[in-house]
C-alpha cells in the first residue's frame, strides 16, 4: 500500500480551551492559530462560535486572518449553531464547518431524549444545511465508542450520504481500549457503503490515557484524520496529544507507512508557547516535549549516549525542537545573534517584532549576565501576544520592605492605559510581601479578588535567573490566570497579578 498522508486536525482552541483555567484571549487565540499553521497543522479548529460573542469574534478573525489551514467552528446539530459557525468561518481561505450529535444509548435517553430514527433525521437533515452553507462539512457522532456498531454504521452512512467529508468518531469520555476502537474502524471501513466518499477522523480523550494509543489504532485500521491538541490540553484528563501522534508516526514509518504535514521542529516551541499563554504547565516527563524527556541520567545510559546516541534516544531532540546547546547570550551578543536564536527556537519575527525583541534583550541583559534559550523564548512569547490597550492596568513603579519580625510594607503605583495617567499609590500590609502587593492591587483596581493559586519557579538555572510567577484569582466565580516573569520574585508577582486583572477588565 502506499503512504498516505494523515490529515492533522487540531483543535487545542476549542476541545483544548476547556480545559480548566485554560482560557486565551483574543489576542492570544490568534497568536496560537499562527503557530498551528506555521507547524503545518492541517485544519484548525478555531471554536465554538455560538457559545459566546467572544468566540465568534475569535474564530472570525482567525478564519479572516490565517491562511495556510483550513479553519473550521463547532455547531451542535441545530440551526442557530450551524449559521453562527458559517457567519464566523465563511471567510477563511478554506471554511470548514464541523457539526456533531451524540449518537449512545446513554445519551440519546438522558441527553437528547431522542429515539435513534431521530438522531438520524436530525444527522440528515442537520448535514444537509452545512452543506448548503459551506463546501467542507464534517460530522461528529458524539460517544460514538458507546454507541451500537450497527446504529454508527447507520448514522454514518447517513452523514456522507447528506455530505459530509469527514466523519468523525470521537471516544469522548476516553473509554475505548486501542484493540477495540481498532475494531470499530475496521467495522465502518467494511459496512458503510459508501464510507470511501469521507474520510474517517478520530478524536480521543484521555480519561485511561489511551488517547494516542487508540488515535494511532485507528489510523492503522483505517481512519485518515486525526483530531488532537498541543501538550495534549482538552476536557477533563485532556484530548490525543498532537506531539506524540506527530512523532509516532515519523518514528514508526514503519509501521504506519503514513505521514503528517507537521513541522516537527516546532514542536517544543509550539508547545511552550500555549504553556505559556493558558499557564497550564508541561510536566517534566511529558513525551515528546518535556523537559525531560531527552534528559539522561543514569551512568549507564549517559555511558551509552556518549558511544552511540541510539542507544538511548529513538527520536533526536533536535528533530522536535530542543536544541542542541543552550548557547548562552549575554550583554555583549549583537543584534544577527539574537536573530538567529530566535530562528533556531523556532520563532519567525518580523522586523518591528525582532526590534522590540533586541530592545528588550538589552534591558534584561543588564539585569541578568547570562542569557539561555528560556529568557529568550519568554522575551519573544510576551512579545507575541503582548497587548496594551487603553484599559490595561501596567506598573509604575513599586516598593516592598519586610524582614524577620517585621510588618511588610507595600506600595504601589499602577498606570491605567497608554496615554491616560491615572496612577495612584497605596501602601499595604499584609502576612508577607507577597499578600502586601495581592491587597495593594485589589485596592488599587477596585476588584474583589481572592487568590486562588500562586506558583514561583525560575525559568532558567543560575542565582540571578528570572522567577516566573503563575497566579489564578477568582472574581465573580470565575477564574482568571496571570503570570509575570522578572529578574524581582516581588515585580514577576505583581505583573502576574496584573495579567490576571488586564484578563478580567478587557
Ligand atoms: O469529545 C467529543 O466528543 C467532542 C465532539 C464535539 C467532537 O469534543
Ligand atoms: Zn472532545
Amino acid at each position: 500500500m502506499s503512504e498516505r498522508k494523515i490529515v492533522i486536525f487540531d483543535t487545542t482552541l476549542r476541545d483544548g480551551e476547556q480545559s480548566p483555567g485554560a482560557s486565551m484571549n483574543i489576542t492570544e487565540k490568534l497568536e496560537v492559530a499562527q503557530m498551528l499553521t506555521s507547524l503545518g497543522v492541517d485544519v484548525i479548529e478555531a471554536g465554538f462560535p455560538i457559545a459566546s460573542p467572544g468566540d465568534f469574534e475569535a474564530v472570525k478573525k482567525i478564519a479572516e486572518v490565517v491562511k495556510g489551514s483550513s479553519v473550521c467552528g463547532l455547531a451542535r446539530c441545530k440551526d442557530q449553531d450551524i449559521e453562527a459557525a458559517w457567519e464566523a468561518v465563511k471567510n477563511a481561505e478554506r471554511p470548514r464547518i464541523h457539526t456533531f450529535l451524540a449518537t449512545s444509548p446513554i445519551h440519546r435517553e438522558f441527553k437528547l431524549h431522542m429515539t435513534k430514527e431521530q438522531v438520524l433525521e436530525n444527522t440528515d437533515h442537520f448535514v444537509r444545511k452545512a452543506v448548503a452553507l459551506c463546501p467542507d462539512v464534517e460530522f461528529s457522532a458524539e460517544d460514538a465508542s458507546r454507541t451500537e456498531i450497527d446504529f454508527l454504521c447507520e448514522v454514518v452512512k447517513v452523514a456522507i450520504r447528506a455530505g459530509a467529508k469527514t466523519v468523525n468518531i470521537p471516544d469522548t469520555v476516553g473509554y475505548a481500549m486501542p484493540a477495540q476502537f481498532a475494531e470499530y474502524i475496521r467495522a465502518l471501513k467494511t459496512r458503510v457503503p459508501n464510507i470511501e466518499d469521507a474520510i474517517i477522523s478520530v478524536h480521543c480523550h484521555n480519561d485511561l490515557g489511551m488517547a494516542t494509543a487508540n488515535s494511532l489504532a485507528a489510523v492503522a485500521a483505517g481512519a485518515g484524520q486525526i483530531e488532537c491538541t498541543i501538550n495534549g490540553l482538552g476536557e477533563r484528563a485532556g484530548n490525543c496529544a498532537l506531539e506524540e501522534v506527530a512523532m509516532a508516526l515519523k518514528t514508526r514509518h514503519d509501521i504506519f507507512n503514513a505521514t503528517t504535514g507537521i513541522v516537527t521542529r516546532k514542536l517544543v516551541p509550539a508547545s511552550c508557547l500555549v504553556s505559556g499563554i493558558t499557564g497550564l504547565d508541561v510536566p517534566r516527563n511529558k513525551a515528546i516535549v518535556g523537559r525531560n524527556a531527552f534528559a539522561h541520567e543514569s551512568g549507564i545510559h549517559q555511558d551509552g549516549m556518549l558511544k552511540n546516541s541510539m542507544t538511548y534516544e529513538i527520536m533526536r531532540p533536535e528533530d522536535v525542537g530542543f536544541q542542541k546547546t543552550d548557547l548562552v547570550l549575554g550583554k555583549h551578543s549583537g543584534r544577527a545573534a539574537l536573530n538567529d536564536k530566535a530562528a533556531t527556537l523556532g520563532y519567525t519575527l518580523n522586523q518591528e517584532q525582532l526590534n522590540q525583541l533586541f530592545e528588550e534583550f538589552k534591558v534584561l541583559a543588564d539585569r541578568k549576565k547570562e542569557i539561555y534559550d528560556a529568557d529568550i523564548r519568554t522575551l519573544i512569547q510576551n512579545i507575541l501576544v503582548q497587548k496594551v490597550t487603553n484599559v490595561s492596568w501596567t506598573l509604575e513603579s513599586y516598593s516592598s520592605t519586610t524582614g524577620t519580625g517585621k510588618k511588610p510594607v507595600t506600595s504601589i503605583r499602577l498606570r491605567r492605559g497608554d496615554f491616560v495617567v491615572e496612577t495612584e499609590s497605596e501602601t499595604s500590609t499584609g502576612d508577607g510581601p507577597v499578600d502586601g502587593i495581592f491587597l495593594a492591587i485589589s485596592k488599587l483596581t477596585g476588584l474583589e479578588l481572592t487568590c486562588r493559586e500562586f506558583r514561583i519557579h525560575s525559568i532558567s538555572v543560575g542565582h540571578d535567573a528570572q522567577g516566573k510567577v503563575d497566579v489564578a484569582v477568582c472574581f465573580n466565580d470565575r477564574e482568571y490566570r496571570g503570570q509575570g516573569v522578572s529578574t524581582d520574585c516581588i515585580e514577576a508577582s505583581i505583573l502576574a497579578f496584573l495579567d490576571a486583572v488586564n484578563r478580567i477588565t478587557e
